[in-house]
């Protein structure tokens, strides 16, 4: 098995999970990791909002959030706690709720359990976060947000190319990744510098938990539609890049340009039908 530095944030923050009392200490103590709020009165119940009305946001824009999903079965690639997965489970005839840290996929079955519909949630634990144990053509989407940037280069890579596998022909992935921007001229060298810490025994995931060095190191890759799409291009088709609106469009040969005023300036969706 392949170790990753990369992993050594997620495992701190399922390793911190696991010693709260209840869902809301949960959110308040590492919540942060998933949508970057801090605070002593924050609860479980609001962190699902932020996640429900993200999730129908980009379901709608990207042309899935159709009549069929009530229907239709969706995996989701770094679930964390469940944010965003206890709304597909009120969407969904079927969810499969996938990540790296096995704490966290037990905190997000609580989640779904308070503020979705647990008897639709599977979860599948991604032992060497780059392989998901799950069939070929077995679901509707695959998708993922704010995850694949923060895998080591080749496992996002890798994947993606999983994504595709377990979506069935005729189903679709949403991907999101994080490209390069003009302050990544000091971002990226400091990151590399964070993350050479997360080696370091016994204080390096100590420091991994450390809220400030974590943000600055924990954006592990920076992949643009040219690092992505040759690795499954022949498989895809109806394939379109959204950005946000400030960003120059990709111009890529056999893919449409779309923006989004939802996503951030330095993402990218690749969303696409499945051949
Ligand atoms: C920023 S959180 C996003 C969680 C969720 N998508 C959300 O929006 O709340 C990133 C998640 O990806 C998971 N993750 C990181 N690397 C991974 C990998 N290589 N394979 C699977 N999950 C991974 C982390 O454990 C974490 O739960």
């Amino acid at each position: 098995m392949i170790r990753r530095r990369q992993h050594v944030p997620w495992k701190a923050a399922g390793t911190a999970s696991e010693q709260q009392q209840s869902a809301d200490d949960v959110v308040r103590g590492t919540g942060w990791v998933f949508n970057n709020k801090r605070g002593a009165h924050l609860t479980l119940a609001e962190f699902v909002d932020t996640g429900d009305q993200e999730t129908v946001a980009y379901l709608s824009v990207f042309g899935l959030y159709t009549q069929q999903v009530g229907s239709q079965s969706l995996v989701e690639i770094g679930s964390g706690i469940g944010r965003m997965t206890a709304g597909f489970t009120r969407l969904f005839r079927r969810v499969v709720a996938c990540d790296l840290d096995a704490a966290f996929l037990e905190r997000c079955r609580e989640t779904v359990a308070q503020f979705g519909k647990p008897e639709v949630l599977q979860t599948s634990h991604v032992v060497d976060g780059r392989t998901l144990a799950l069939p070929d053509d077995s679901a509707d989407i695959v998708f993922s947000y704010i995850t694949l940037q923060h895998c080591h280069r080749d496992d996002a890579l890798a994947l993606v190319r999983e994504a595709v596998r377990v979506a069935r022909p005729g189903g679709h992935v949403a991907l999101n990744f994080r490209t390069w921007v003009p302050r990544d001229v000091v971002l990226w060298p400091t990151g590399k510098l964070v993350r050479s810490t997360w080696r370091l025994p016994r204080i390096g995931s100590r420091l991994a938990q450390w809220r400030v060095a974590t943000r600055l190191g924990w954006q592990a890759n920076r992949l643009s539609p040219r690092d992505v799409l040759p690795t499954v291009a022949t498989a895809l088709t109806e394939v379109t890049l959204f950005r946000a609106p400030s960003r120059r469009p990709f111009h890529l040969a056999g893919a449409t340009d779309a923006t989004f005023e939802g996503v951030h300036p330095s993402h990218w969706w690749l969303v696409a039908q499945v051949r």
